[in-house]
């Protein structure tokens, strides 16, 4: 790219013509400036395939040109496949070409944090780096015909509910490890043209206004160098958007917002220099969509059928065989010779999800006309609706119907799945249940019919507490145009399952992680779960799961064996490879998804138990074995630290876990991570901060000395207690706690000799302390006691709640809770004295009025005693 060009092009550039290019010139498309060489640049939406608008300005969603329909996400991501779906991304990008599209509006690679997203569809998954790798995949893949994608809708656009205006309270630590992470991965390792900002606001700023989203993580964390797209409406106040690095609004809209931008200038209250930044973005990007136009073909002629075998493909990959009793599937054809094919979405299949991804494709294959194609007349067909998508019309008779065609036949393939309206962009759900007349359909026909195949049609995850009725269940998600034919080939065993669970199918609505905060009330969400997303959640809060993460069944077995390794030990820049074997021990070729998972079983910090690091899927013929290995570094036993702002790891041993679900995980490598990752001493850190380096604990000993001669030898004083709670002390709050003997300048000399390398010869507690006498004394009167006389308030509270006459006086001043609360529980333990205790509590917890009644009933006590 020529920057020079660029800039002098933007240079000759009246301020007028800068702002124009701020926005779009139409729905789908960008100002262009033929006497600069600015060429419009061309959009469409496209996460699963190509949806090209004619009538631009069209209110709703208008339908588009005719495309492929390959698999949604939901579906796609299944395959685990990276290749595929660079393969996919190839095939559409071709599409685009041909139909003069320079940039997809895609993938989404947003986190399924509920299941109720009404758009979980376009997305992948609820682990980060399942999604970013596919999404990078995506990306890459549409590079190789030279077009352009957008990854979106950063930034954790994870509910439609209030879409457009919802504020997402999410923690800093959730925002890395599982929001932020998709993207990081996609944006640095795919590089895409655009990044698409989301309609919401988190943590009370919207994303399309938001320096640090936009500009301080994407552009100089990551280094993306392509240009941010609003997502269609999502700009509130276009001036912040500049300062915040929000570069074009989309759709056009007559150039409303880029007049704020214009007059913002001229008064002297946005710099231009922002600006011209801008404008150079916009200029780069259309340069790189005019460079590709040319340097690849746009007078494509697609190939539909050719296409159509490739959505097949990816179903087939994709398809998730979730249980298979009795191996019922695959359909035996020399014993079935009467099949029922029951349910409306066995010929009228549903394959996309609502809104703006809506394709219409070339061909719809249905899984009856496909079966049917599939058997010949080898098997004769009972075919039946079972149920309509109407909950209106009365459906009784269409049960009893399709219960007959069951009963007589000697197998049933049972169509079930959410109807279109119960799933869209811009709105959730508020169930996981399929429709009542399909879950009694399911009841009637398992019980006329053992042999009952279940198969799902949905976008989001339902709730299976029927799944203990039929024989199998099969996940089809949403195929794609072709997904019929998928379904009938793998039905048959012609092709054998090979997809796993992208997300987890739990039990019940009610156990889902953000079950209690989904989608929060008015404009407000609080992502409470913090990084405890699906599987994290599911797998530490010990939950019980209807089908785990990462789970699919194939018609073959395969068995997991450790290959022998040496003591695993991980360094910075050091990699460790692990390698396993995995045996196909049945009797049909298959592909297993190996995953690997890290964890650290005796952890300091809140962590998952595990997390998914790496994956891959293997082909393995019949009888055979495969050598799985994996490269790992120091980056996949990291946690994000909120506290130091950065990416870190616990030294010590941690697990890595191989295996064929997020559930089910036979090898366990033990690993070392030797190097120690050591926090520089600050003011707020605890003395127990100082035990991690020697320095650190040779000022530690000596400090706690010093306390121990000052505080005298109290046999009493339960030391691990104490020693505790000093431990648990930051660093300046010695500065109050010791009446002075610590002062700021104490402490500042103490950080710095624990974080330098200075000798520590010489130096003892009085040279680290102002300790005078009389500081001395205050400090150690809190112990210290009136030994002579026992009954005043200058006893130990230790030895005052011993005595019953004493808790008689007690009583008429405190109430129980003052018995039990911590605090007495302290000063006991810690041997203070009365008065001292008093001194040290909250001053609303008692009085010096009280205090002096109290002893003032003491002293008669003692006199009474004296008697
Ligand atoms: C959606 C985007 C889409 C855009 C253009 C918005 O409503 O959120 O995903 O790309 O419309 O159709």
């Amino acid at each position: 790219m020529d920057e020079g060009l660029i800039k002098k092009i933007r240079r000759n550039m009246s301020l007028e013509e800068m702002v124009s290019l701020c926005s779009g010139r139409t729905d789908w498309e960008t100002v262009g400036y033929s006497k600069y060489g600015i060429e419009p640049v061309f959009m469409a939406d496209g996460p699963h395939g190509m949806r090209v608008i004619e009538n631009d300005g069209a209110l709703g969603i208008p339908q588009g040109k005719p495309a492929t329909c390959f698999p949604p996400a939901v579906l796609s991501a299944c395959s685990w496949d990276e290749g595929l779906l660079e393969f996919v991304g190839r095939t559409i990008a071709l599409e685009a070409r041909s139909l003069g599209v320079d940039l997809i509006l895609g993938p989404g690679i947003n986190i399924k944090r509920s299941p109720l997203c009404g758009r979980n569809f376009e997305y992948f998954s609820e682990d980060p780096l399942l999604s970013g790798r596919l999404g990078k995949s995506f990306i890459l893949g549409a590079k190789d015909h030279g077009v352009g994608t957008t990854v979106k809708h950063y930034l954790a656009n994870n509910q439609e509910t209030r879409r457009m205006t919802v504020d997402e309270k999410i923690d800093i630590r959730a925002l890395r490890e599982i929001y932020l992470k998709p993207f990081e991965i996609a944006i640095k390792e795919g590089k895409p043209m655009a990044v698409m900002c989301s309609y919401n606001s988190i943590n009370g700023k919207f994303v399309s206004q938001s320096n640090y989203f936009l500009t301080q993580l994407l552009r100089n964390e990551w280094g993306f160098d392509g240009i941010v797209i609003s997502d269609w409406g999502a700009v509130y106040d276009r001036v912040r958007g500049v300062l915040a690095g929000m570069d074009l609004e989309m759709p056009g809209n007559g150039g409303v917002n880029n007049q704020k931008i214009f007059d913002r200038i001229k008064e002297g209250k946005l710099k231009v220099t922002i600006l011209n930044e801008m404008v150079e973005r916009l200029i780069r990007f259309s340069f790189q969509a005019k460079e590709n136009r040319r340097n690849y073909a746009t007078n494509l002629e697609i190939e539909p059928k050719g296409h159509h075998k490739i959505a097949q493909l990816a179903a087939v990959e994709s398809m998730v065989l979730l249980k298979n009793e009795a191996c019922i599937l695959p359909i035996d054809r020399t014993k079935i010779k009467k099949l029922a094919i029951i349910g409306s979405m066995a010929f009228d299949p549903r394959y996309q999800g609502s809104g703006s991804s809506k394709i219409n494709p070339y061909h719809i294959d249905s899984p009856y006309e496909r079966i049917k194609k599939l058997v010949g007349d080898e098997i004769q067909l009972f075919p039946h609706q079972g149920y309509i998508h109407d909950e209106v019309v009365e459906q009784i008779h269409l049960a009893e119907q399709a219960e007959e065609v069951a009963k007589n036949s000697e197998m049933a393939l049972l169509f079930v799945g959410l109807p279109d309206h119960d799933e869209s962009e811009g709105y959730d759900r508020t169930h996981l249940h399929l429709p009542q007349k399909q879950l009694a359909l399911i009841r009637k026909i398992c019980k006329v019919q053992p042999k009952t195949v279940v198969i799902v049609q949905n976008g989001g995850v339902v709730d299976m507490s029927w799944e203990h009725q039929p024989q199998a269940i099969v996940e089809m998600f949403l195929g794609g145009q072709a997904g019929g034919d998928a379904i009938a080939k793998l039905l048959f065993g012609e092709n054998n399952f090979c997809g796993k669970l992208a997300e987890t199918i739990p039990m019940r609505l009610e156990d889902t992680p953000a079950y209690i905060n989904f989608p929060g009330i008015h404009d407000e969400v609080v992502y409470g779960e913090s990084i405890f997303v699906g599987y994290r959640y599911y797998d530490f809060t010990k939950k019980k799961v209807r089908f785990p993460f990462g789970f699919g069944l194939s018609y073959t077995d395969f068995n997991y064996e450790p290959i022998d390794e040496p003591a695993l030990t991980i360094d910075v820049e050091k990699m460790v490879t692990v390698r396993c074997r995995v045996t196909n021990s049945g009797v049909m070729n298959g592909k297993e998804i190996v995953q690997l998972y890290t964890g650290k079983s005796e952890t300091a910090i809140l962590r998952p138990l595990r997390e998914l690091r790496a994956f891959k899927k293997v082909f393995i013929p019949a009888g055979r074995s495969a050598e799985v290995s994996f490269e790992l570094g120091l980056s996949d036993f990291c946690y994000y630290n909120p506290t130091t702002k950065s990416w870190e790891h616990e030294s010590g041993s941690h697990q890595i876990y191989i295996g064929s679900s997020s559930r089910d995980l036979p090898i366990v490598y033990p690993v070392q991570i030797t190097k120690d990752l050591i926090h520089p001493i600050n003011p707020l850190s605890y003395l127990s901060d100082f035990e991690k380096t020697e320095r650190g604990q040779t000022i530690l000993k000596l400090l706690l000395s010093g306390f121990e001669e000052i505080m005298g030898d109290d046999q009493t004083r339960e030391d691990d207690f104490f020693m505790t709670m000093l431990a648990n002390t930051p660093l300046r709050k010695l500065v109050e706690f010791s009446n002075g003997i610590f002062t700021e300048e104490c402490i500042d000399k103490i950080i710095e000799l624990v974080n330098s390398d200075q000798s520590l010869e010489g130096i003892t507690f009085e040279k680290l302390v102002n300790c005078t006498e009389k500081k001395k004394g205050f400090f150690k009167s809190l112990f210290g006691g009136n030994e002579e006389e026992y009954y005043c308030i200058q006893s130990k509270v230790r030895d005052l709640v011993e005595d019953e006459d004493v808790m008689k006086i007690l009583r008429n001043y405190f109430g129980d809770e003052t018995f039990e609360s911590d605090y007495l529980q302290m000063a006991i333990k810690m041997g203070i004295c009365f008065d001292k205790a008093q001194k040290l509590l909250p001053d609303d917890f008692f009085s010096d009025e009280k205090l002096k009644d109290i002893d003032r009933d003491l002293k008669a006590l003692a006199k009474q005693k004296k008697k």
